[in-house]
């Protein structure tokens, strides 16, 4: 197997009717990636870039949602079942010289790496290999027939026929197979649609294989029936359950510390440092890495965040795309949004928002503050209350704040505006010229205190 060149298809251009949704049933998300990302994250430790994805419902969605990916596409314009998935996407397996495919179903996201190397390593030396389960209720899958213990055929529930082909058994047909693939170029030709759906099985290319005396052989791959594919939103709520409840026990096997795990919910490619601290309820997804020594707070949701050890997120943070370095201070509710760095020892306090803004060394923005578009020098202080004006209705610019200066409470930077180091800006004050270092800049209306007539306020 090793010497051959091999690569995996996954078979995603089914519409996924049952998930009564109009995106396609690849990008249904579970923890906060699509089903597919979770089937790719899988392949990818065995198969490397030579992972292909038929596609065809949705498919500029899937495109779109993996256009940074090393994933190739092969498009099924129309939807003729699986079997015509494989003679669609056959032609590109063949131009990429491989010898055997992997070919699976795309809606398994509980797909593991481990279970298809155990699935490869039986499979060695097979024509075709299917995967197969015995479930106590079979139900709606393809039935497995064996003679003698060798399989013969691939029967769907609704096509089998016990007179045709014997008492049903509980083996079932998971949707993973591998082939060589100079097999998939004889025995595709013959596959045929009379059936009752119309449609072109892969599962049929099991009987033509053995008629022609091939080796099929049927592994059996466990007992759970959670492998299987969801078709339903019943179905992928429980995966993503099982998921979570498989990727926290393995956090907390690795020494991750977690407060009521069972309300913690971390995505497949977030990277968690033993010594790792986090309070559920939370949230942590995407390609988030949190450091030994960090803690995140109750009611947090983390998305493409990095956070350096000793940082404290305090609860009802919202952070997405942010850098938040050591011993740093964040929330209870703040956000920080893509772009957003906060430097070692910063703070960003209640009703903070960054958006591409750094927070220099030290610096501290505690209250109701907006900093978009924002660099903030190490020291400094921003009042409550100080917003960066960032757009002028067209364009976005910059607000650059130099170190150790103090920018009194409800400041409005106009962008583009510079403030220099040890600059200190009066409260209330609307700033749109640069204010150089060490100065004292106050703009805003001069207080009057006037004497009262006849009682009353003097109207000015
Ligand atoms: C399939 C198997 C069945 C097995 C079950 C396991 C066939 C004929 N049957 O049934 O034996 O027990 O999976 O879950 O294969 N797809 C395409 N193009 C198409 C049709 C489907 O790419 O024209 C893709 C779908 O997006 C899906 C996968 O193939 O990811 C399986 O299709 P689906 O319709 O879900 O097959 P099942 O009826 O579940
Ligand atoms: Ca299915």
């Amino acid at each position: 197997m090793d010497t051959e060149r091999h690569g995996a298809l996954i078979l995603a251009a089914g519409k996924g009717t049952r998930m009564h949704s109009p995106r396609p049933k690849v990008l249904q998300t579970l923890l906060g990636e699509p089903m597919l990302a979770h089937m790719i994250g899988a392949l990818r430790p065995i198969f490397g870039d030579a992972t292909w994805a038929v596609i065809g419902h949705g498919a500029e969605q899937i495109r779109a949602a993996f256009a940074t990916s090393s994933l190739h596409f092969v498009e099924q314009k129309e939807q003729r079942g699986t079997g015509h998935a494989l003679m669609t996407a056959l032609p590109e397996l063949k131009a990429a010289g491989l010898e055997r495919v992997l070919v699976v179903n795309g809606d398994m996201p509980l797909l593991t790496t481990r279970l298809v190397e155990n699935f490869l390593r039986d499979a060695q030396g097979a024509d075709m290999a299917i995967a197969t389960l015995n479930l106590p209720h079979p139900g709606a899958y393809g039935r497995v027939v064996r003679h003698q213990g060798r399989v013969t055929a691939i029967v769907e529930a609704k096509d089998y026929d016990v007179s045709l082909h014997g008492p049903e058994s509980h083996e079932v047909n998971v949707g993973l197979y591998l082939f060589k693939v100079d097999v998939l170029d004889d025995l595709l030709p013959h596959l045929s649609d009379a059936n009752k759906n119309h449609e072109y099985y892969i599962t049929d290319l099991a009987a033509l294989a053995v008629a022609r005396r091939l080796l099929v052989t049927g592994l059996e791959c466990g007992s759970d029936p959670n492998l299987l594919g969801v078709n339903t939103p019943a179905e992928l709520a429980r995966s993503e359950s099982l998921l979570r409840h498989r990727l926290i026990a393995a956090h907390l096997e690795a020494g991750v510390i977690l407060h009521m795990p069972e309300t913690v919910a971390v995505g497949p490619f977030v990277t968690l440092e033993p010594g790792a601290e986090l309070h559920g309820p939370c949230e942590i997804y995407g390609a988030s890495h949190i450091a030994s020594g960090a803690s995140v707070g109750p009611h947090c949701l983390l998305r493409d965040v990095r956070i350096a050890s000793g940082a404290q997120i305090h609860p009802f943070s919202h952070l997405e795309g942010a850098d938040v370095g050591a011993d740093c201070r964040v929330g209870p509710f703040t956000r920080l949004r893509p772009g957003a760095v906060l430097e070692e020892a910063s703070h960003a306090g209640n009703f903070v928002e960054l958006k591409k803004a750094r927070l220099g060394r030290g610096a501290k923005a505690n209250h109701l503050t907006y900093l978009g578009d924002a660099e903030i020098g190490a020291g400094s202080n921003i009042g409550a209350g100080t917003i960066t004006c960032n757009y002028d209705g067209t364009h976005k610019h910059r607000t650059v704040i130099g170190e150790k200066a103090f920018i009194g409470s409800n400041t409005a930077l106009v962008a583009p505006v510079t403030v220099g180091a040890n600059a200190l800006v009066g409260a209330g004050s609307v700033i749109t010229h640069d204010v150089p270092d060490d100065a004292l800049s106050i703009a805003r209306g001069r207080q009057r205190n006037l004497e009262k007539r006849n009682g009353k306020t003097s109207q000015q």
